[in-house]
C-alpha cells in the first residue's frame, strides 16, 4: 500500500509565549468552547464538574467508516462491540443499534449484553476466564464460544455431554504477526503447534464441534501489515484445521486492536500522521482473505474493534481546583479530576483544550489530580496560560477504557453525558452518591458500634 502525498503547508503558529489568539496546530493553547454544538459551561452547570461526555454522532461515524471500509474488501463481515471497551448501556445500544453483536470476556459482560436485549446466539465469549456457569448458559444459549485453553475445552465438552448435545467452538489462536510483545497468554499458540493440538482435541472429541477461528494481536497496533500477516497464518491454519476436521470453518474472527487517533506516549509524531486510517487496515486484511470469498458460502468475518471506535467519540471536562508554584519553579493545577478517572492517562497524552480564551504568558504547567497521592499526575508538562480556579479543560480522547477501568477512591465518579444527535444531552449515567458507594457493605451491629 503506497502512502498517499499530501502536499506539505504552512501553519502560522505566532509566539508561543504571547499566544493571544488561543489555539494554533502546534499546541499552544487550544480552545474549545463546546461539544458537539453544546457550551461546555452549560454542560458544567447542569451536570457539575468533572463530566465525560461523548458523542454519539462521532460513534455511528466511526462504526459506519469501519464497517464500510471492512465490507468492501470481505462482504460477509460483522462487527462486535467489545464491551470491556465501554459498556456504557446506552454506547453499547448505540452499536447494537448500527448492526453490532456483543462481544464480552467474562459473565458479568454476558450477563450485561443479555440484559440489554442481545440474544445469546448474537453474543462473542471471550477471555481467559469463563465460570462453569456462565460458559452452561452460553452453550444453552446458542452464544459463539472462543476457548482459551485446553481446560476449557473440556469444561465444555463436560457441558455437551451434561446437555446431550454437541457443542460448537471456536479456538483463539496467538501467532507472531511481527508486533511485540506477542500477546501470548492468550489461546493456543500457533507456531509451537498448540493451536492444532487443539484441533486434534476437537476432532477426538464426540461433543466438540470447530466452528471458528480466533485471534486478538493486542490494542493500538500501528503496524497494519500485522493484520495482513496475522490473516496469512490464519488461512493457512484454517486449511490445515478444516482438513483434520473434514468440515469447513463457519467463522474467522480477528478481534480489535485498530487504533483510534490517540497519542501513545513514546510516539514522536502526532496521531494524525502516526495512525493509519482504517482502509489500510481492511485492505491488508482483505487481501490476505480473498481466498475465503471465492468459495461457495465464505466464511464470516468477525471484528471487535473497542478504541478504533469509541476513543474520540469521549472528552473529560475538568475544572481548575487550585494553582500552585511547586518548590522546583513549575506552575501547578491542581484538577477535580485525576488518575481515579484517567486509568490511560498512563499511556497517552491527551489532547488539553481550555473552555474559554485566556491572555498572558505561557508557561510550562503540571496537571495534578484530586487524590491525595503523589502519582496523582495528568500531564507532566504542558505550555498553558495562567488559568484561574474554575477554568474548564477538556481532555481529549478519552472514550475508550476510562469510564470502564476507573476507579471509585477517594472520590465518587462523575456524570456521563451523550450529545445526542439531535444536539440534546443525555445522561447516560448519573454521578455516583454515597449510597451508591455503600450499596454493597455492612456495618457492624448497633451493640457492637461503641462509641
Ligand atoms: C478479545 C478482545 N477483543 C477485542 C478487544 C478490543 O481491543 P481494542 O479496543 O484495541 O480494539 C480486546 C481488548 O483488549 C480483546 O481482548
Amino acid at each position: 500500500m503506497t502512502e498517499r502525498y499530501s502536499k506539505p503547508s504552512m501553519v502560522r503558529v505566532g509566539n508561543p509565549l504571547y499566544a493571544k489568539h488561543g489555539s494554533s496546530a502546534q499546541g499552544y493553547p487550544l480552545i474549545r468552547e463546546s461539544i458537539e454544538g453544546v457550551a461546555v459551561k452549560d454542560l458544567v452547570k447542569a451536570h457539575d464538574s468533572p463530566l465525560f461526555v461523548f458523542s454519539e454522532r462521532v460513534m455511528r461515524e466511526k462504526y459506519r467508516q469501519a464497517y464500510d471500509a471492512v465490507r468492501s474488501v470481505y462482504p460477509n463481515v460483522r462487527f462486535g462491540w467489545s464491551y470491556k471497551t465501554n459498556y456504557l448501556s446506552a454506547v453499547c445500544r448505540v452499536f447494537h443499534q448500527e448492526g453490532a453483536l456483543a462481544e464480552v470476556v467474562s459473565r458479568f459482560e454476558y450477563e450485561k449484553a443479555r440484559r440489554l436485549g442481545v440474544p445469546g446466539n448474537q453474543i462473542i465469549f471471550n477471555g481467559p476466564h469463563k465460570p462453569m456457569d456462565a460458559l452452561r448458559r452460553a452453550v444453552r444459549e446458542g452464544s459463539l464460544i472462543n476457548a482459551d485453553h485446553f481446560g476449557e475445552m473440556e469444561d465444555l465438552e463436560a457441558i455437551g455431554k451434561e446437555l446431550k448435545r454437541p457443542v460448537k467452538i471456536g479456538v483463539r489462536v496467538n501467532l507472531n504477526a511481527g508486533i511485540y510483545p506477542i500477546w501470548s497468554r492468550f489461546g493456543f499458540n500457533l507456531e509451537n503447534g498448540q493451536a492444532a493440538a487443539a484441533v486434534r482435541c476437537i476432532v477426538n472429541s464426540k461433543t466438540l464441534k470447530l466452528a471458528g477461528v480466533h485471534c486478538h494481536l493486542g490494542t493500538f497496533i500501528l503496524d497494519s501489515s500485522a493484520y495482513g500477516r496475522a490473516a496469512a497464518k490464519l488461512s493457512e491454519f484454517i486449511r490445515a484445521a478444516e482438513s483434520m476436521t473434514g468440515r469447513p470453518i463457519e467463522y474467522l474472527d480477528l478481534g480489535g486492536g485498530i487504533p483510534s487517533r490517540s497519542h501513545l506516549k513514546g510516539v514522536y509524531q502526532p496521531p494524525e500522521i502516526a495512525v493509519p486510517g482504517v482502509e489500510v487496515y481492511a485492505a491488508e486484511m482483505g487481501a490476505k482473505l480473498k481466498w475465503l470469498l471465492s468459495r461457495k458460502s465464505a466464511p464470516r468475518l468477525y471484528l471487535e474493534n473497542g478504541r478504533h471506535l469509541v476513543d474520540e467519540a469521549g472528552y473529560l471536562i475538568t475544572s481548575v481546583s487550585a494553582d500552585k508554584l511547586l518548590p522546583d519553579g513549575r506552575r501547578a493545577y491542581v484538577l477535580d479530576a485525576g488518575v481515579n478517572l484517567l486509568y490511560t492517562s498512563t499511556w497517552y497524552k491527551f489532547k488539553i483544550e481550555l473552555d474559554r480564551q485566556t491572555g498572558g504568558v505561557m508557561e510550562p504547567s503540571i496537571l495534578l489530580g484530586p487524590l491525595c497521592m503523589n502519582i496523582d499526575v495528568v500531564e507532566e508538562a504542558v505550555l498553558l496560560p495562567r488559568l484561574s480556579r474554575g477554568q474548564c479543560l477538556v481532555l481529549s480522547p478519552v472514550g475508550a477504557y476510562n469510564v470502564v477501568q476507573w476507579m471509585q477512591f477517594i472520590q465518587y465518579r462523575p456524570a456521563v453525558v451523550m450529545i445526542r444527535e439531535s444536539g440534546e444531552p443525555f445522561v447516560m449515567r448519573r454521578a455516583e452518591t454515597l449510597a451508591d458507594v455503600t450499596a454493597c457493605e455492612s456495618d457492624l451491629p448497633d451493640d457492637e458500634r461503641g462509641a
